[in-house]
């Protein structure tokens, strides 16, 4: 009963429309009133994404405003130096992107909590590295579609290459693996054309 009345403010249409408008969006520009709080909101809410044995190995870090700036900052320095030159302009145009907007979600997972996992339940051993990215991209697709929900745009970024100069910067533990990068803000693109399968292709009903 408590749990039914809990619920009770959640339409099931909201839920509806953020997943099927939600969109790879890879321009941004900055969103006017996204703030903190607003962003935390969310991300409260995010967090009751499931895991494996409830194992939350998931962790998140928000990087808002000259953070955020400063994150792809670093990004483009460290690209600038691995990518071959003809591939430099348009990967940095590609960062500056993500840049415009207002902030970016960054996805770890905590290596500490799935090597506990793995002593605490041996007979689950092999799966439990698999089921952390199962967990990671729950999160994913939670922030994703939450921040849609809100009017917020948003993309899937794995620029993990600057996962050892970003970890030092902040003083992240080296138990935190980087997985993902979710830059968000407002739209300043029409996302591309997207071909869907045929849902009798993808679906079996019995
Ligand atoms: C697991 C996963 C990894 C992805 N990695 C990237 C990525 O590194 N860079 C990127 O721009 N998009 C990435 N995407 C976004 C997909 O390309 C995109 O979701 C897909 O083409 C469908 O388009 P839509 O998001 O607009 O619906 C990723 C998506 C998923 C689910």
């Amino acid at each position: 009963m408590a749990f039914a009345m809990e619920h009770k403010g959640v339409e099931s249409t909201c839920f509806a429309d953020a997943v099927t408008r939600r969109r790879s969006v890879r321009k941004l520009k900055r969103h006017a009133s996204v703030n903190q709080a607003q962003i935390d909101k969310i991300v409260r809410i995010v967090v009751n994404a499931p895991s494996a044995y409830n194992m939350q190995s998931g962790r998140l870090v928000v990087l808002m405003d000259d953070e955020h700036e400063a994150f792809w900052d670093l990004a483009k320095m460290t690209y600038a130096q691995l990518l071959p030159e003809e591939k430099v302009a348009s990967f940095m145009e590609r960062l500056d992107g993500f840049r415009c907007g207002n902030g970016t979600v960054l996805f770890f997972e905590d290596e500490q909590t799935i090597r506990e996992m793995q002593e605490k339940i041996p007979a689950n051993k092999d799966s439990f590295v698999d089921w952390s990215h199962h967990g990671s991209g729950m999160l994913q697709f939670a922030m994703w579609t939450a921040l849609c929900a809100d009017g917020i745009a948003a993309s899937l970024q794995h620029v993990n290459a600057i996962e050892e100069q970003f970890k030092e910067r902040y003083h992240i533990s080296p138990n935190w693996k980087m997985i993902a990068q979710m830059p968000f803000g407002a739209p300043d693109e029409e996302p591309v054309a997207k071909t869907m399968l045929d849902y009798a292709d993808v679906v079996k009903f019995y």
